[in-house]
């Protein structure tokens, strides 16, 4: 297992699979830095890297982008990263899910994460910038997953005056009930186009736990990789409540590393990407590619390090950053 100066394993990756995407949501945090088309990885290019991943302890994989339903080869694609044994999921809009479905099943996908920030279509639309008739597509796309065995989770960007009061909370809950999803309210990052959003969106996650708490919710378990945090439970389905903004001890259980599709590190969703891991990809040259991570990863920086101890004195990489098993 690899770790960076401040005690943080390396346990998980996510995959820019690719820039385009078929919504152009309000608030987009353009992961796949849309403006900067890139030359793509190919699917045995993922599959080499996660297999090189996999040795060091990263067990988690998860595809992103963009929109990665736009891939014509995602199902070879979470193909060549489930059969390393790794845990694949992908997060999307769900607009292509239903016609994607069944392929994706084969090729070993545990889990979807699909984005449906509001169950009215009219909301839905102004949300997302697709045409308010997505929404049946994209509810269509959960079912067959499910019914494939693929397992479901819900993500909802908190936005006021969209989806905090407690009717919308309702009904994100029964819509989850309904197709055995889990459910996930992400706080709004204030890392879209303008600031205008933020000002006129931005609503405390604290609202939905209310929310959630005077519909009957409890808390049942906690997460330890997210300080504690707890996950509710309301009519049978779990409610996660991601606290983003403002919050101090958010970098402190991170775990997670990110891949741009053109093929360089991230060490943080805020952080420009830096060493480039293509070539070495290309090549399959696995110990250079090892060296290049292990040297990212001894630079790797919390955004906010309060509750994060000090950091060990940086060094040149040998065998590996703390490595330990
Ligand atoms: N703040 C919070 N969540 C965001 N997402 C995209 N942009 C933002 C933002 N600025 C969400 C997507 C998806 C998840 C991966 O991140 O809608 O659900």
């Amino acid at each position: 297992m690899l770790f960076d100066r401040y005690g943080r394993p390396f346990l998980k990756l996510r995959y820019i699979l690719n820039d385009e995407c078929n919504y152009s949501c309000i608030f987009c945090h353009f992961e796949g830095q849309a403006r900067r088309r890139g030359v793509y990885l190919t699917a045995e290019d993922y599959g080499f890297a996660t297999s090189v991943f996999r040795k060091v302890g990263v067990s988690d994989f998860k595809i992103t982008g963009g929109e990665p339903l736009l891939r014509r080869d995602i199902d070879a694609v979470v193909y060549n990263i489930a059969k390393t044994g790794g845990a694949v999921t992908l997060t999307t809009n769900g607009l292509l899910l239903e016609r994607w479905a069944a392929k994706l099943a084969a090729a070993g996908l545990q889990r979807v994460n699909v984005s449906v920030h509001s169950t009215d279509p009219g909301m839905y639309s102004k949300v997302t910038g697709a045409p308010p008739a997505a929404l049946k597509a994209v509810l269509r796309g959960l079912r067959e997953a499910r019914s494939l065995g693929i397992s479901l989770k819900i993500n909802v960007v908190v936005l006021r005056g969209v989806n905090t009061d407690r009717d919308s909370v309702k009904e994100l809950v029964k819509l989850a009930a309904s197709l055995d999803a889990s459910l996930q309210f992400i706080e709004l990052m204030p890392t879209g186009e303008g600031a205008h959003v933020f000002e006129q969106y931005y609503e405390p996650v604290e609202t939905v736990a209310k929310a959630v708490a005077e519909l009957g919710g409890r808390p049942l378990k906690l997460r330890k990789e997210l300080h504690n945090r707890p996950i509710y439970v309301l009519a049978g389905v779990a409610i996660e409540l991601i606290k983003n903004y403002g919050n101090a001890s958010f970098c402190s259980g991170c775990t997670t590393m990110r891949l741009t599709s053109d093929g360089k590190l991230k060490t943080c969703i805020y952080a420009e990407p830096s060493v480039d891991l293509m070539p070495l990809i290309k090549a399959r040259d696995e110990e250079g590619l090892l060296y290049a991570v292990k040297t990212a990863l001894a630079q790797r920086e919390p955004r906010f390090k309060l509750y994060l101890a000090r950091p060990a004195e940086p060094g040149v990489p040998s065998g590996g950053v703390h490595s330990s098993s």
